[in-house]
């Protein structure tokens, strides 16, 4: 696993090199219908998921699959978005799920901020609500960490107890206050999915914590803070869980109300990064 993981990080890093841009060490991984943020940027470089070695492509509509070195216009400092993920729910194991991230973490990067879009369990959140996590429930039955150890990115039995970093936290506010948006907070439960929940679930989630209920980010998440870098996550509420919403859920609801918030999450997205890379982070 290693080897792979050294192959792809050096392909990335030769590509960022011969164009003379700088690693980076912030990067954003964009989820369902959230993709479009990318356009927003300026970007430097794209690589297609597909280019690079050992890298697992998405098969999953909204999902562009490719990782972009961007700008945000008038700042100096550059950072990674992941256009799309894989999830565990296509097929991958964990290990594949989780390789982006420990690519990123090889290439240097120590703050990574995720993104999803999840279903509302909490009865305060709506639809095209946008939610800081500021801790997460693993309900996916399986761990990313779960075999041999690697030694060379954490320890075997990783804290979680600061998961989602508390100063990066702080800044999406800050910047969410600048921009007049309103962020919920709450606690994400992680779900493999593919099927949607039953409203039995979606109760049982409320009962034990979680206030949204998505596919992804946790094992991401695990894999982050094993490595010791800082994480921020948000959710994009695209509907409400089952059972809370009175009619059934599709994927074409997920997407159509991504379009809806994009504005909202390009404006908070370039806002932070902004406050990020020009160091005003503290
Ligand atoms: N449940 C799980 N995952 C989701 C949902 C949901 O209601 N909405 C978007 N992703």
């Amino acid at each position: 696993m290693i080897e792979k993981i050294i192959t792809a990080s050096g392909y990335i890093k030769q590509k960022v090199e011969d164009r003379g841009f700088r690693l980076p060490s912030l990067a954003l991984v964009l989820g369902s219908g959230l993709g479009n943020f990318a356009e927003k940027t300026e970007k430097l470089l794209e690589i297609s998921y597909s280019d690079i070695p050992g890298f697992p492509t998405s098969s999953v509509v909204g999902h562009k699959g490719k990782l972009v070195l961007s700008k945000v216009s008038g700042t100096g400092d550059t950072f990674w978005i992941m256009q799309g993920r894989v999830h565990f729910y296509e097929g991958y194991s964990m290990e594949e799920v989780v390789f982006p991230v420990r690519v990123l973490v090889k290439l240097g990067v120590k703050k990574l901020v995720v993104t999803n879009a999840a279903g509302g369990v909490n009865r305060n959140f709506s639809a095209g609500d946008l939610m800081i996590i500021r801790d997460h429930i693993n309900f996916m039955g399986t761990n990313p960490l779960i075999g041999k150890n690697m030694d060379e990115f954490g320890t075997r039995f990783p804290d979680m107890s600061n998961a989602y970093s508390k100063k990066l936290g702080l800044i999406l506010q800050k910047a969410a206050l600048d921009e007049s948006i309103v962020l919920k907070e709450g606690v994400y439960a992680g779900m493999t999915g593919p099927s949607f929940e039953t409203p039995a679930e979606v109760r049982m989630v409320e009962k034990l914590g979680g206030d949204a209920v998505g596919m992804s980010t946790v094992p991401e998440v695990i894999v982050a803070k094993h490595s010791g870098i800082e994480v921020a996550g948000i959710s994009f509420i695209s509907n409400q869980a089952a059972g809370i919403s009175p009619v059934p859920l599709t994927h074409e609801e997920v997407t159509e109300n991504a379009v809806a918030v994009e504005e909202k999450f390009s404006r908070l997205m370039i806002r932070f990064v902004s406050m990020i890379v020009e160091g005003n982070d503290g």
